[in-house]
């Protein structure tokens, strides 16, 4: 057959968290019998399961009569109200169910297709669209971005900027790398942090809607981490308590890390109503909403006592284990200052040792000696080169094994 798919499909590859996968399973019979049987650290998913409560709920929901029709793209109404309700609750946040708030297919869906809804796709480089991403950043951005048939340029988030750069000058730099602001749609913001567990100030947050307003392009705000931290007075905000965000923000959350609802795939977008408007009509004509029941258990886990103190008992557990992680990888001779530390997700983020080249050729190498999957910092953007990813998720045994494991495989630091 000759090539017909378009451009934006023949410039990506397979997303990378799969490729991952797949190359582990190649592996597995080999690595099984050395000992090293395949340890899944690369993946954002947590595996405990979801609350029991939302297994009762979608039983119960399983038998309401006409459960299994269609729904609506934009959900049902009661779960719009469960969302108005959490966003007032948790964030003190006041929506209008009807007008700013959309059901999402898991914040993935919501992301890529907000990005498709504001892209005039070209192959023309000097001519297409740009939306501002973080990079280190969610490595499905720009490739999103990509399909859509626009470019993503790099907002650096460096351990000297603390992770939350002045956008002004990002400008002035994007500018000056031959990139004119009337082609910038939008901004992307993810706070706390994929892939480096940051978390950035309430004035920060301030800083950038002030910014978007006057350069009058969306703001983005992808909140799927918002309910993974570790102490209170670090409790991460949404972007719409700044005032006036929502002149030009819309924020994604998601089901997935919070309760371990990954598989369920739900979320919510909610802010400005002329853009959740204009991805509505987007979506309505790619998908036709998220099952009832699903609808239904998750609406009444959000506002519900055994849903907060389900995430009290894993943020408590993610903690556990990004000590674990980290005071294992300290054994091995990684330098970590306590102020480094992630104050929430459970991701580290961590210098590869100087005797590799590059990330991909590091986590290459402890895949195929010691059977762990971990992620290049590369595939998160340039600034993540030099760097890999480990998510904390898995159960401590597999946690102790995998630190037990570069031990003996000596991935030392300074090796
Ligand atoms: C930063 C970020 N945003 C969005 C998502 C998508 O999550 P979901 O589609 O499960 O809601 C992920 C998943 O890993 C993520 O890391």
């Amino acid at each position: 057959m000759k090539e017909l798919f378009n451009e934006y499909v023949k410039s990506i590859d397979t997303y990378i968290m799969f490729r991952i996968k797949q190359e582990a399973a190649k592996l597995t019979p080999e690595l099984t019998a050395k000992g090293r049987a395949p340890i899944a650290l690369a993946m954002g998913a947590p595996v405990a399961p979801p609350p029991e409560f939302v297994y009762d709920k979608l039983k119960e929901a399983l038998s309401i009569p006409q459960i299994h029709t269609y729904s609506t793209p934009k959900g049902e109404k009661f779960f719009l109200d469960a969302v108005k309700k959490r966003m007032k609750n948790r964030f003190g946040v006041e929506l209008d169910a009807q007008t700013e708030i959309f059901s999402l297919i898991g914040s993935k869906e919501g992301l890529a297709n907000f990005i498709r809804a504001l892209i005039n796709p070209t192959t023309d480089e000097k001519k297409q669209d740009v939306i501002l991403v973080p990079d280190p950043g969610y490595a499905s951005y720009t490739q999103m971005i990509k399909t859509s048939g626009g470019t993503s340029y790099g907002i650096a988030l460096t351990k000297e900027n603390k992770y939350m750069p002045d956008m002004y000058r990002i400008w002035e730099e994007m500018k000056q790398d031959g990139i004119t602001p009337d082609r910038v749609k939008a901004m992307i913001i993810n706070y706390p942090s994929n892939p480096l567990g940051a978390t950035c100030t309430k004035e920060y947050l301030k800083h950038v809607v002030d910014f978007c307003k006057e350069k009058q392009i969306w703001l983005m705000s992808d909140a799927a981490y918002c309910d993974l931290y570790f102490e209170d007075e670090n409790r991460p905000h949404s972007i719409l308590e700044i005032e006036g965000a929502k002149d030009v923000a819309v924020e994604f959350f998601s089901f997935s890390k919070p309760y371990s609802m990954t598989g369920f795939r739900l979320g919510w977008i909610c802010g400005n109503a002329d853009a959740v408007s204009a991805f509505g009509r987007l979506k309505s004509t790619v998908d036709t909403g998220s099952f009832k029941a699903l609808q239904k258990c998750a609406a009444e886990v959000l506002n519900s006592q055994q849903g907060d103190d389900y995430i009290a008992k894993s943020n408590k557990s993610f903690k556990e284990k990004q000590m674990l992680v980290i005071n294992g990888f300290r054994e091995l001779g990684w330098q970590i200052k306590d102020e480094d530390i992630p104050d929430a997700t459970f991701y580290i983020w961590l210098p590869i040792p100087s005797k590799y080249k590059t990330s991909q050729e590091f986590t290459s190498d402890v895949l195929r000696t010691s059977g762990i999957l971990l992620v290049p910092g590369s595939a998160f953007g340039k600034n993540g080169e030099g760097f890999f990813r480990l998510s904390a998720v898995a159960d401590d045994q597999q946690l102790n094994e995998t630190i037990c494991r570069l031990k003996q495989d000596g991935f030392y630091f300074n090796n």
